[in-house]
Order: structure tokens, then C-alpha cells, then sequence
């Protein structure tokens, strides 16, 4: 049995709120131990021991996989009236990020057949959302729901996908709330990486419900397959909390899983059953292995890429199709999970808004974190590339390989720190003419077994794979330029209310203050107070939350307060000598 999965461990947290005991120590980690330690947690999502004392179900569990083909059913049966129906999924954060790539692609996939496209997607925050951090609307059930009525007007027929992988988002509780209030219409399903039990019980903005009893209701629910919860524990994360990594990789491959099914049931005659599942997350297995068989190359690139982020370079993703996407992706959450600045590390898709298919259209006029072409890369950034800034290209070789080598040739007359993570196919792989254009080419062969021949499958797992590769590259990347203490990012932007709750776990979790110190605490470095007021005190958290992000260095702050019981002014001031957070926090704290 896994460390974490005993009761004792870190008890009062849910499974995706506990530190990982596999990446205790990652912050002290060279390169290729941290990749060993990203594959080591990853391998958790696949795990199919069945211990007889876990209280968890596993992906591969019976329950889980029966669940997954009672889903597929519904999928198939919303495929065959394509008119009245519609599938939509919805997230927060990563979640959506997830929901808009599986919509959008499928979509795709539906038009190639020359079919309805059925599928819809909705992040909290709109559009704008894809490409950058925009967390309060996560807190607001109300708008979940009402973008959920709007996204289905005048269909009969809805299966509701709703992602949190903590099951604890307020917006997506208010979507499932919704739909349970409309059975006749909607099917809701919930997504997410906790037992019910654990999830969120903390009381909502103007909201009767809390997440728990919705997930309560929805269990409730499944015995008459009226509502399905898939909630598989896949462990907790490399770096506590940050769902964006396995939370949003088991989401995917979960969901395609289980969307797939559906179509070969309609399209392929090929019937839903557990065998039929359980071998497409095989094949993701699989996939997860062939990625990771790159250990030495991949802990090359994130070292590479740690150098860039500590000279104070940058790193660019170039992609193609949807492997640009996953790139714009992986770069967007280096934001909030690790206070990035923007330019830090960047994500370009060749052809930029006309291949994203998102529902608001082209939004590159909003502002220069929505320039996302390669031709705003060229014309903006290459001029002043230097060596100290690392280039990612992503791409197939079902890629246009003249356009990937024109580029390559142009970046690389300003930057010689020119990489390539490149998806190949057994008896057609990209000519070595291209692959000596990179200084490193982390490129796999894939083998036809893995795609049963299917072009959608191959991209979803190129997708996977790509995943996997950029998440070790950019965590890794920050764990080198020293943002992470132990397996903590603690120098997180405090911007919603499960972001407060973790900022005060954590400032506990290091100091052994109580809750009521560490809030209080938490509030004086928030509100840039030495004393707090009565406004202060009994305002609300949102209240809190929009102060705070505005503000820098809030959770650091309090911790050196905390810590060593110094002043606002005298915390600030430590921190100012101390840029880098895990040294200024070991300078502070004596840890076993
Ligand atoms: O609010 C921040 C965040 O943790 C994101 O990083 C994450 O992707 C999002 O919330 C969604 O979380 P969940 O899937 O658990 O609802």
C-alpha cells in the first residue's frame, strides 16, 4: 500500500490536498532524480494492486471501470440522436483547459466523419481563461449554472461532464446542482480524484449546498443511473496541489476512454464493455511508459530549461496542431502555480487562433498574452533571442516538415538552444536532415499497436505523451530556479477560497501555528497591515482573495512572520534579501 494511502497519513486532507512522499525532497533533487520522481508518482495513476485494507477505488478498480462503460452508454446514446443532444464538459483552471482540448478535438474528429458536432465545452472565466490564470470565477456556483443553461438551450438531451479534480470547485457544484434539479433533460457526471467523503464541505457563496452533499446526491444517484461520479484516487500530486499535473492527465485519458468508447459503439459496431476499457487505459499505460523510457533526454531538457529560468531567459514552446495547444497550455499554468511571470515560459501554435477552435474566436487583440502564432513569436520575440532563451519545437511527423525546418533554420540563426520533442511512427519517422537542426531531439517512436489504427487515438496519445514531457520540463524547470520548498510551492497566489484554505494549511503545516494564527497572520500580509482592523477581520473570503491578488509574496510573508515572530516590515525586508523562496524559507525554519 501506498505511504499515503494509510489513514493516519495527513488525515484532515483530501487525497489531492496531501503531499506526495514520493517528491518529499524534490527542491534538493538533480535532474534525473526529479524525473525519476514525476515517473513515480505518475505510475500511481495506473496502480492495480487492489489492497485489501485501501479504502480507495483505482482506476483500474472494477467500480471505476464499471462506471466508465455505464458512461459510454450514455455517450453512445446521445451520439445516435445527434439533433436533440449535446455533450458538454466543464472545468476550472486546468480542468477546463482539459474539457475545451477533449471537446474541440472530438468536434474535429465528428466533422471528419461527416457528422454533428455535439460537443461543448465551458471554463470558468471564459475563453480567456485557456491561456491565463482567471481563478474567482471558480468560486461562484450561480455562474456555473447559468453558462450551463445557456450552453444547452433547446437540447433534450445532456450529458453533463463535470471536471474538479478536488471535487471542492463551488462552479462546477452549481452546474451539477442544476442538472439534478433537471433530471429529464441533463445526465450529470462528476470527474474528479477524491472519494466522495472527502470532498469539500466548506459552504458556498450564496449557496444552500456545499460540494460534499451534491457528490452525496450524485452517488445517490448512480443506483438508479441517473448521475455517475468517476472519481478514482490516482494519488497526490508531484507538487502539492497542483492538479494541473496527474489531476489533469487522468482526467484526460479517462475521458477519452470513456468518449471513445462511445463512438466505436456508434461508428465501429464495437461494444461498450469492461475489456474494451480496460484496454484503452492499458494503452495509455503504455503510453505513459514509451514516454518515460526518455529519462536521460527529458532530464537533459528540463535541466536546460532550469538554466534558461535562473539566467533570467525564457523558454518557447512552437507546436503544431493540437501539440501546440498542449504546449500554450503547460505554459499558461506556470503563472498561478508558480507566480511565473509571463514572458517566463511562453507556448506558440503554428497557425494561432484559426486552429483553436475555441468559441470565442480570435482574442490575440486583447493583449500580448493572446499573441499565440508563430508568426507573433517571429516578429515579437525572435528579434532579441538569445541563447540564454530555450525553443521546444512540438510537432509529428505528420506535420508539415518543410514549414517545422524553415522555422528551425530562422530561430536557430539567433539561438543555437534549439530542442525538439518529436512523435514518430514505426516505418515513417521525420527525416535526420530535420532532426540535426536541434541541438536535442527527444523523439519516440510510436508502434501501430498503440493506435488500432486510429487517427484520433495516435493524436490523443501524442497529446498524453507531449503532456507528460512539458510538465516535467516546466516544473522541473522551477524546481531548478528554486520556487518549490520540499514539495510545496509556497509562494502561491492566494485567489480564490480553496487557494486561502491551502495557504493557511501550509503555513500551519510549517510553522505548527494554530489555524487562527496562521489566518491572522495570513491577513496582515494580505492587507499589508502590522495590526488587523474590524473591517478586516469580518470581511468574507472573497473579500480576501481579490486583495490578495494584488499583492506579492503573501504566503512567504506570513511564514517569516510566523516563524520568527518579526514584524510585517522586518518579514518584507528578509524576503527582499532572499529572492529565491526556498532559501529564504530555509534561512527561517528548522525542519526535520
Ligand atoms: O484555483 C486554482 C486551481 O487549483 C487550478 O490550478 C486548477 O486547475 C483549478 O483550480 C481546478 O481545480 P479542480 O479541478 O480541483 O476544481
Amino acid at each position: 500500500m501506498q505511504h499515503w494511502e494509510h489513514s493516519s497519513y495527513e488525515p484532515s486532507l483530501p487525497i489531492t490536498e496531501k503531499s506526495n512522499p514520493i517528491t518529499r525532497d524534490i527542491d534538493r533533487a538533480n535532474p534525473d532524480e526529479i524525473v525519476q520522481m514525476l515517473k513515480n508518482c505518475d505510475a500511481e495513476i495506473f496502480d492495480r494492486t487492489a489492497y485489501l485494507d485501501s479504502m480507495y477505488q483505482k482506476l483500474n478498480s472494477c467500480s471505476m471501470v464499471q462506471t466508465m462503460v455505464e458512461i459510454s452508454k450514455k455517450v453512445e446514446i446521445i451520439l445516435k440522436d445527434p439533433e436533440n443532444s449535446l455533450i458538454v464538459l466543464s472545468g476550472c483552471g486546468t480542468s477546463g483547459r482539459v474539457a475545451f482540448l477533449l471537446a474541440t478535438s472530438l468536434n474535429r474528429w465528428l466533422v471528419a466523419l461527416h457528422q454533428k458536432q455535439i460537443y461543448s465545452y465551458i471554463i470558468a472565466g471564459g475563453d480567456k481563461a485557456l491561456l491565463t490564470s482567471q481563478e474567482a470565477p471558480e468560486d461562484n456556483p450561480s455562474l456555473g449554472a447559468l453558462m450551463l443553461d445557456k450552453a444547452s438551450t433547446g437540447k433534450k438531451h445532456v450529458l453533463f461532464i463535470g471536471i474538479s479534480c478536488g471535487l471542492s470547485a463551488p462552479f462546477v457544484a452549481g452546474q451539477l446542482h442544476f442538472c439534478l434539479n433537471n433530471l429529464d433533460v441533463f445526465t450529470p457526471v462528476l470527474v474528479g480524484f477524491n472519494p466522495v467523503h472527502m470532498a469539500r464541505s466548506e459552504p458556498m457563496q450564496d449557496f444552500p449546498f456545499n460540494f460534499k452533499e451534491i457528490a452525496e446526491k450524485m452517488s445517490e444517484m448512480q443506483k438508479h443511473q441517473k448521475a455517475f461520479v468517476l472519481n478514482p484516487a490516482v494519488g497526490p500530486e508531484v507538487i502539492t496541489g497542483s492538479s494541473r499535473m496527474k489531476g489533469g492527465t487522468a482526467t484526460k485519458l479517462m475521458l477519452e476512454t470513456v468518449l471513445l468508447a462511445g463512438h466505436e459503439a456508434v461508428y465501429s459496431n464495437e461494444a461498450v464493455t469492461a475489456d474494451n476499457v480496460l484496454a484503452s487505459v492499458r494503452m495509455n499505460e503504455k503510453v505513459y511508459e514509451t514516454t518515460y523510457s526518455q529519462i536521460d533526454k527529458l532530464a537533459a531538457l528540463l535541466q536546460k530549461a532550469g538554466v534558461s529560468l535562473q539566467e533570467k531567459g525564457h523558454v518557447y514552446y512552437l507546436g503544431w496542431q493540437t501539440l501546440g495547444i498542449i504546449g500554450i497550455i503547460d505554459a499558461s499554468e506556470c503563472i498561478p502555480t508558480y507566480g511565473a511571470a509571463f514572458e517566463d515560459i511562453r507556448g506558440f501554435i503554428s497557425k494561432g487562433f484559426s486552429e483553436m477552435n475555441n468559441k470565442e474566436g480570435d482574442l490575440s487583440c486583447v493583449g500580448p498574452r493572446f499573441a499565440i502564432a508563430h508568426t507573433d513569436f517571429v516578429n515579437a520575440i525572435l528579434p532579441s533571442l538569445t541563447d540564454k532563451d530555450m525553443v521546444i519545437f512540438l510537432f509529428s511527423v505528420e506535420d508539415d516538415l518543410n514549414e517545422v525546418s524553415e522555422l528551425a533554420k530562422r530561430v536557430g540563426q539567433n539561438s543555437s538552444n534549439l530542442h525538439a520533442l518529436i512523435h514518430d511512427l514505426e516505418g515513417h519517422c521525420v527525416p535526420k536532415s530535420v532532426i540535426g537542426m536541434f541541438m536535442t531531439a527527444l523523439n519516440i517512436t510510436w508502434p501501430s499497436s498503440l493506435n488500432k489504427h486510429s487517427s484520433i487515438l495516435m493524436k490523443q496519445h501524442w497529446e498524453l505523451s507531449t503532456k507528460w514531457c512539458l510538465n516535467a520540463i516546466s516544473t522541473g524547470a522551477h524546481i531548478l530556479k528554486g520556487k518549490v520548498y520540499r514539495n510545496y510551492m509556497i509562494d502561491l497566489r492566494v485567489t480564490n477560497s480553496k487557494l486561502f484554505r491551502r495557504a493557511i494549511h501550509i503555513l500551519q503545516r510549517f510553522t505548527n501555528s494554530t489555524q487562527t494564527q496562521c489566518e491572522t497572520a495570513l491577513l496582515r500580509s494580505i492587507y499589508d497591515v502590522e495590526e488587523l482592523t474590524d473591517e478586516i477581520s469580518s470581511a468574507d473570503v472573497t473579500q480576501h482573495t481579490l486583495m490578495a491578488n494584488q499583492k506579492d509574496r503573501v504566503v512567504p510573508t506570513a511564514l517569516v512572520m510566523l516563524q520568527s515572530g518579526c514584524t510585517l516590515a522586518e518579514a518584507k525586508f528578509h524576503l527582499d534579501a532572499h529572492p529565491v523562496i526556498r532559501n529564504a524559507v530555509a534561512a527561517h525554519l528548522r525542519f526535520s
